[in-house]
C-alpha cells in the first residue's frame, strides 16, 4: 500500500522517495488563487497573495529534495483580459516579491529565469526582471523558470520565425530541419523537457502551457487550489510519479 508519510521537517527528502527517480524538471500551472480568496468570502488578489508564499515554498523544497529545475506559469498571454485592477495588482505583486525575495534566491543558489515575451511588461519591472536574471545567472542549486506573458502556441511561433529566418538566410534547408533547431528557440531552452506537470485545482486543462514540452511529461492534478499546495501536496504528487512507467511510446519487451 502507498502510505504518505508527512513531510520531514528538516528540509530532507522524505524517506519514501527515491531518489534516483525523482523528476529533473518539474513544470506547474498554479490555478485556484482567485477561487481560494472567493471561498473565504476575500477579495481575489488576497488569493494571489498567499499564492506567492506557497511558491516560495515548493521552490525551496526543490531545492532541499534535489529537484534541477521547476517551472511555473505566472501570467500568460490571455491574462491581459482579466479586469485591469486585477492586471495592475499582479505586476506589483511580481515586482514586490521580487524586490524581497531576490537577495534570498541568490544566497540559495536559486538561478532565476523569465520566459515569454516580456517587451509589453511594465518597463520597470521588465528592468528588474532583467536584473535579477543577471544576478542569479551563474546560480545552480535550482533552475527556476517563471513564464510571464507566456503561450505555449506564441512560444512555438516565435521559435518557427527564428528557423524561417535561419531558412531565409541560406542557412539552413527547409527540408533538413530538425526538432532540435525548433527546441533551441524555445524559450525554455537549455532546460529538458518536463517530466512532471503538476495543476492544481482539480482543473483537467493544459491552458496553452508548454505545448511543445509537454509532449511525454506525466500529469499531475492535485485537488487543491494553489495557495494550500504544500510540501505535503508536492510529496504526494512525486509518490505517483514515481509509480508511472515511462514508456516514451515504446513498448516494455520481455528482457
Ligand atoms: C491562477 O489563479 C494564478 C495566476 C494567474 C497568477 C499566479 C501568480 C502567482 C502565484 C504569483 C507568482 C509570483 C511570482 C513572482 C512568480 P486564478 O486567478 O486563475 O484562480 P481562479 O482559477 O480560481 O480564478
Amino acid at each position: 500500500m502507498n502510505t504518505v508519510h508527512p513531510p520531514s521537517a528538516s528540509g530532507q527528502l522524505p524517506p519514501d522517495l527515491d531518489p534516483r527517480r525523482l523528476p529533473a524538471h518539474v513544470a506547474v500551472i498554479m490555478d485556484g488563487n482567485g477561487r481560494w480568496a472567493e471561498e473565504r468570502g476575500w477579495p481575489r488578489f488576497l488569493g494571489h497573495r498567499q499564492g506567492v508564499e506557497a511558491l516560495n515554498d515548493i521552490v525551496r523544497c526543490c531545492k532541499d529534495w534535489g529537484v534541477a529545475a521547476l517551472t511555473v506559469y505566472a501570467f500568460s498571454t490571455e491574462n491581459w483580459g482579466r479586469p485591469v485592477q486585477e492586471v495592475n495588482f499582479l505586476m506589483t505583486l511580481f515586482h514586490e516579491v521580487l524586490e524581497r525575495e531576490l537577495r534570498n534566491l541568490v544566497a540559495e543558489g536559486v538561478q532565476l529565469r523569465f520566459m515569454g515575451d516580456l517587451a509589453p511588461l511594465p518597463k520597470t519591472l521588465r528592468h528588474f526582471m532583467e536584473e535579477a536574471m543577471s544576478a542569479t545567472a551563474h546560480n545552480q542549486a535550482v533552475h527556476f523558470n517563471v513564464a510571464m506573458n507566456y503561450g505555449g502556441r506564441q512560444e512555438i511561433l516565435h521559435a518557427v520565425q527564428a528557423v524561417a529566418h535561419r531558412v531565409e538566410q541560406g542557412e539552413l534547408k527547409a527540408a533538413a530541419i530538425t526538432e532540435q533547431d525548433l527546441t533551441e528557440h524555445l524559450y525554455t531552452h537549455p532546460t529538458p523537457d518536463p517530466d512532471l506537470l503538476i495543476r492544481s485545482s482539480g482543473e483537467l486543462r493544459l491552458s496553452n502551457f508548454l505545448l511543445w514540452q509537454l509532449a511525454y511529461t506525466e500529469l499531475y492534478v492535485a485537488d487543491v487550489f494553489w495557495p494550500d499546495f504544500d510540501r505535503a501536496c508536492f510529496h504526494k504528487a512525486l509518490l505517483h510519479y514515481q509509480t508511472r512507467k515511462r514508456r516514451f511510446g515504446r513498448l516494455d519487451l520481455p528482457t
